[in-house]
């Protein structure tokens, strides 16, 4: 079924939002503490398109380009509030000290800020994330119960912050491989899966249950199927709710996408793509878990194939060998190292190679996304989209589209259709480069 198109005009943005993570470490925090560093001043949002990005509307000799919060009625930073869930019960502020993603002298100004931020429990369960454990863990002993608990959660989160509305963004650890199950085929077999604690559901899909079921919008930063699945999609669409996923696109996707795209537009041949990357934070610990391995493979791996089509070119593409590797090295931290060695032929069959080593911060890449996604969710639930928002597939490794369509992972035609949505939502003319004769 496709996405609701937006009764216009838009509801402004009234009152505060809370922004709900599941999961308060590294990514969470750090996106946090940078909202906080920017509504004082003392930094640019830098990588956020909802904060520093243009958008022309109309033609282009008209010379209109405002800025995407200019144009669109986004909840501004101001008016951002807090909130989430861990499995240890550190405070913002205690967290981001040791994800060590931000300095010291940058998480001190805002130290109260961050320290006033405390997880609630968290529903969580070992099965599904096997190298964590913490504390500060919900009690409930089904899954119909921890559902109903996070609910309350949403509710009681939403009152204390005296918000008008919440969206929520998975943060947590990646959870195993799992396939969609018969409890996922419909939103009745769902609820009949809760009740009888069937292990298909996984924790993060709890939280995204509980966010459906209070009309929060839901983003997924993390490969797990969470609310890719078609009850959960059936449960937004009847209940309003917008959909986002899954898995923040950063580091060597992000270069994989960008990349890739002007192989294929200047038809140049693709033998071999070698991914490795080397990271020492909780997520890449985490990732030395086969199943949750394989979860982040699964969703890294597809991305070439989508983009360079070897279907419709067997000579360019048919053979490509792509292969990626994630490994544990503790002293790196959150500064992690991928190296690509990528294998392509141009004229006659010669052969080039093309190395990457990209000295990457993955946090500083997916704290803006986290934020573009809370103020692009929230508007587009204003905006009276439900359901799956293919448009803000730029964001995601592995994007979540309706059942049945392809999804696009080419990042210039995932930002054309994101800025075209925009223009939409905004009641101008998406931008085609046709209708204005010679101008392209
Ligand atoms: N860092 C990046 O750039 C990046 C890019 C793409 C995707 N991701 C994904 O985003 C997620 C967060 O990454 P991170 O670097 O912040 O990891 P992290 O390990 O620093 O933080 C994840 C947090 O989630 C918590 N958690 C796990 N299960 C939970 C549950 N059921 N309920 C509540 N909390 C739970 C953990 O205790 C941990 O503190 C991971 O799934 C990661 O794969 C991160």
């Amino acid at each position: 079924m496709p996405t609701t198109h937006p009764p216009l005009p838009l509801a402004p943005s009234e009152g505060r939002l809370l922004v709900l993570t599941p999961g308060m470490g590294a990514v969470a925090t750090t996106f946090i503490a940078g909202v906080e560093a920017v509504r004082r001043g003392r930094a640019a949002p830098i990588g956020s398109l909802t904060q520093m990005q243009t958008i022309r509307v109309g033609e282009r000799s008209k010379n209109k380009n405002p800025l995407i919060k200019a144009l669109l009625p986004l909840a501004p930073l101001d008016d951002l509030v807090f909130a989430g869930w861990d499995v240890f019960p550190d405070s913002a502020y205690e967290a981001a000290r040791r994800a060590e993603v931000l300095q010291p002298e940058d998480l001190e100004p805002h130290k109260e800020f961050l320290h006033g931020i405390r997880p609630m429990k968290a529903a969580f369960d070992g099965n599904y994330v096997r190298r964590l454990d913490g504390p500060n863990v919900k009690s409930e002993n089904s899954k119909r119960a921890l559902a109903e608990s996070l609910r309350q959660d949403i509710r009681d989160a939403i009152a204390a912050a005296k918000a008008t509305r919440a969206v929520m963004i998975w943060c947590g650890s990646t959870e195993i491989y799992l396939t969609p199950a018969p409890c996922h085929a419909s939103i009745e077999a769902f609820e009949k899966g809760l009740d009888r604690d069937d292990p298909g559901i996984a924790p993060s899909q709890l939280y995204a249950y509980a966010a459906i079921m209070e009309g929060v919008p839901y983003g997924n930063g993390a490969p797990n199927l969470s609310a890719d699945n078609p009850a959960l999609e059936e449960l937004a669409r009847a209940r309003g709710v917008p959909l986002a996923g899954k898995d923040f696109k950063t580091g060597q996707t992000l270069m994989k996408t960008v990349l890739a795209p002007g192989f294929k537009a200047r038809m140049l041949g693709l033998d071999g793509w070698f991914s490795t990357n080397i990271l020492g934070n909780r997520d890449g610990e985490i990732l030395e878990d086969p199943d949750s391995f394989r979860a982040k493979e699964v969703t890294k791996s597809g991305v070439l194939d989508a983009i360079l089509q070897p279907e419709l070119y067997p000579e360019l593409y048919g053979k490509l060998y792509h292969k990626v590797r994630i490994n544990y090295y503790p002293p790196r931290g959150d500064a992690k190292e991928g190296w690509d060695a990528i294998d392509i032929r141009g004229w006659l069959g010669y052969k080039m190679q093309i190395k990457v080593d990209f000295l990457c911060r993955d946090s500083i890449l997916a704290a803006p996304i986290v934020l573009d996604l809370a103020l692009f969710l929230d508007m587009a639930k204003r905006a009276g989209y439900s359901g799956v928002q293919e448009w803000l597939s730029f964001y995601f490794k592995c994007p979540h589209t309706e059942s049945g369509h392809v999804p696009e992972h080419d990042l210039f035609i995932q930002h054309l259709r994101l800025k075209n949505t925009l223009r939409v939502i905004a009641g101008e003319e998406p931008v085609t480069h046709l209708a204005e004769g010679f101008e392209v």
